[in-house]
């Protein structure tokens, strides 16, 4: 039954929170308190116009009585409204501490008719006053933020880690596409943090993560650095693994297998200068993706294609790969 479920819900997390919260957190921090030089009468004047059917009494800050509405009926009663205040208070104020727990007044506060209870600091100071209201309030309003907060996470986790096994079809992919200008140092690097990002908010292994941002930022730089119109990376995110392709439309490659090379490069050497060109970039790809596959038709176009499996056998980074995710440092 949805309804039973959800009211036990309920009680378990106000329980919780009644074990958990601080009194000085739900009590009202402005009590309007009665100065022990004051009659009945002015005490009454006092509770109408504040609205209260109460107060503590308080010398110089200390609780030394309280007065409730049936005080001043009963003083009203045998007329003695002109009476001082100290004559018809309760002594025996029942106080809290303010590091007390909520629950601590819950008990208190349903018992022998006792609606308020002041909160004292360690000297018996007056810090604030809780009662039934103050307390129903703010409970609500913890409520009310940690139910939102629920369903924010909900709604977070269902859009991130649910999207393949919800849509039933039989291939369901995700495609991101980012298009990266050749020269374009400023925003180098946009496309694999803005991929990274992405990767993770659908619960892809950690990982996995780190290594599909290495291959992409790789790939990016060279699309910057060695085209002459920039290109284009698509990332396909599919239920068990990421196709990643990097295409531009030249220079092209002459020779694929020297350009494989560890430490073979064309950069110039300004672009060596801004700390580029040290030729490991493929080679770098080529250790961190499963499949990596470089094709080029010199003079018109190159294109890298990758893939990262996301099966469980997947081994963490080795020696190498975390000296180039120092070098990308993302
Ligand atoms: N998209 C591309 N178009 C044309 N040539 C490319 C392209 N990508 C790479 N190359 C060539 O391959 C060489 C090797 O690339 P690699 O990424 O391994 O090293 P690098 O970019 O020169 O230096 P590093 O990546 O270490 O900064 C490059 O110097 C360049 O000549
Ligand atoms: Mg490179």
């Amino acid at each position: 039954m949805i309804a039973g479920n959800m009211s036990n819900q309920e009680i378990t997390k106000v329980q919780e929170l009644i074990y958990t919260t601080r009194v000085d957190l739900v009590m009202a921090p402005d009590v309007i308190v009665i100065d022990p030089d004051m009659t009945m009468s002015q005490v009454k004047e006092l509770m109408r116009n504040k609205r209260i059917s109460g107060a503590p009494v308080v010398n110089e800050r200390r609780v030394i009585g309280i007065v409730t509405m049936s005080d001043v009926i009963r003083s009203m009663e045998q007329g003695k409204l002109d009476s001082p205040v100290v004559d018809v208070m309760t002594r025996e104020v029942r106080t809290v501490p303010m590091d007390a727990m909520v629950s601590d007044v819950v008990n208190n506060l349903g018992r022998r008719g006792f609606s308020r209870l002041p909160v004292v600091d360690h000297d018996g100071n007056l810090l604030g006053i809780v009662t039934t209201g103050t307390l129903i309030r703010s409970l609500l309003l913890q409520l009310d933020k940690s139910f939102q907060k629920n369903e924010a996470e909900k709604l977070y986790t269902y859009r991130a880690s649910h999207i393949f096994h919800d849509i039933s079809s039989d291939d369901t992919s995700l495609t991101l596409r980012y298009f990266v200008n050749e020269r374009d140092f400023d925003n180098a690097g946009k496309a694999s943090s803005l991929i990274k990002r992405s990767l993770q908010r659908l619960v892809v292994r950690p990982q996995i993560v780190r290594r599909v941002g290495v291959a992409v930022y790789e790939a990016e730089m060279n699309l910057v650095i060695h085209t002459d119109i920039g290109g284009e990376i698509t990332v396909e995110v599919r239920k068990d693994r990421v196709n990643i392709s990097a295409v531009d439309h030249g220079p092209g490659i002459e020779d694929l297998k020297q350009v494989l090379q560890p430490g073979f490069s064309t950069a110039p050497e300004w672009i060596r200068d801004m700390g580029f060109g040290a030729g490991m970039g493929l080679a770098n790809i080529k250790r961190v993706s499963d499949v990596m596959k470089l094709t080029s038709a010199p003079g018109y176009w190159t294109k890298l294609e990758l893939v990262f499996n996301f099966g469980l056998d997947t081994l963490e980074p080795k020696a190498e790969l975390q000296k180039s995710l120092t070098r990308s440092s993302q």
